[in-house]
């Protein structure tokens, strides 16, 4: 079995899934793992909504009809400072022209750059679906931390089983239809989805991984700390 430092190196982004559920029992264990979480004053700020079957389609049907007819996306927050530092868009550029070139989609080829997005509407065609959320009456910087650490655990406790998932800002672009589908969500601001499944297996788009900076570009021992 993997250890967490396993799962945390070999976790990546999965964006085709086989056809099959996550069981129960994994994801009531998964959640329960992923509910440990530290959080400021343990105030556990956090809201997860899993969607799957019959909603999960119709909840599809609206994004993709959203996305098809050009509504704008419209999230509940701004993910990224705009415009983005340079180092950070140099790296945001190269990573998706390095997508684009793992799927053989060309610089000018728009129709297949569009169905790569559209891909996106459809939570890249999983069978379940998660929605981290917090309180839109009341949440600050420290709740997205908070939120985040239990996305990781999601993620990781799903790779842990053999499992895969892709964190989506973009899952969250229609924050409406979200609502629509999602009971008493009235307060919830969304924060991201994260689609989950068996990683399709031999499939092309799930072997992409974009390098890491090496660790002396943003880690720096002071002092006396070594290693
Ligand atoms: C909060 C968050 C939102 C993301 N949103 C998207 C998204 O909407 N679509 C997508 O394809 N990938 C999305 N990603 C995945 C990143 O592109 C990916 O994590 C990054 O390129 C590193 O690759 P890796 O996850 O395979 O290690 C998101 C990642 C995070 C953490």
């Amino acid at each position: 079995m993997k250890s967490a430092i396993e799962a945390m190196i070999s976790r990546r982004s999965i964006r085709e899934f086989e056809d099959e559920l996550v069981p129960d029992a994994i994801v009531r264990e998964v959640v329960q793992a992923a509910g440990c979480a530290p959080s400021s004053k343990n105030t556990q700020p956090w809201l997860l909504y899993l969607v799957q079957g019959n909603d999960l389609e119709a909840l599809k049907a609206d994004y993709l009809a959203a996305f098809d007819s050009g509504v704008k996306p419209n999230p509940g927050y701004r993910y990224s400072p705009d415009p983005l530092p340079t180092s950070w868009m140099s790296r945001a550029r190269a990573c998706g022209i390095a997508l684009f070139q793992h799927k053989g989609i060309g610089r000018e080829d728009t129709d297949k750059r569009r169905a790569h997005d559209r891909e996106n509407f459809h939570f890249f065609g999983a069978k379940q679906v998660f929605f981290i959320g917090t309180r839109a009456s009341a949440f600050s910087y420290g709740t997205f931390l908070d939120c985040g650490f239990v996305l990781d655990n999601l993620m990781l406790c799903l790779d842990f089983h053999g499992y895969g998932s892709c964190p989506q800002y973009s899952a969250v672009s229609y924050p409406d239809i979200l609502r629509k589908h999602i009971p008493a969500t009235e307060d919830t601001l969304f924060i991201a989805g994260l689609p989950i499944g068996r990683p399709k297996a031999d499939s092309h788009v799930n072997r992409f991984q974009p390098p890491r900076l090496p660790i002396d570009e943003w880690f720096k021992c002071v002092g006396s700390a070594k290693f």
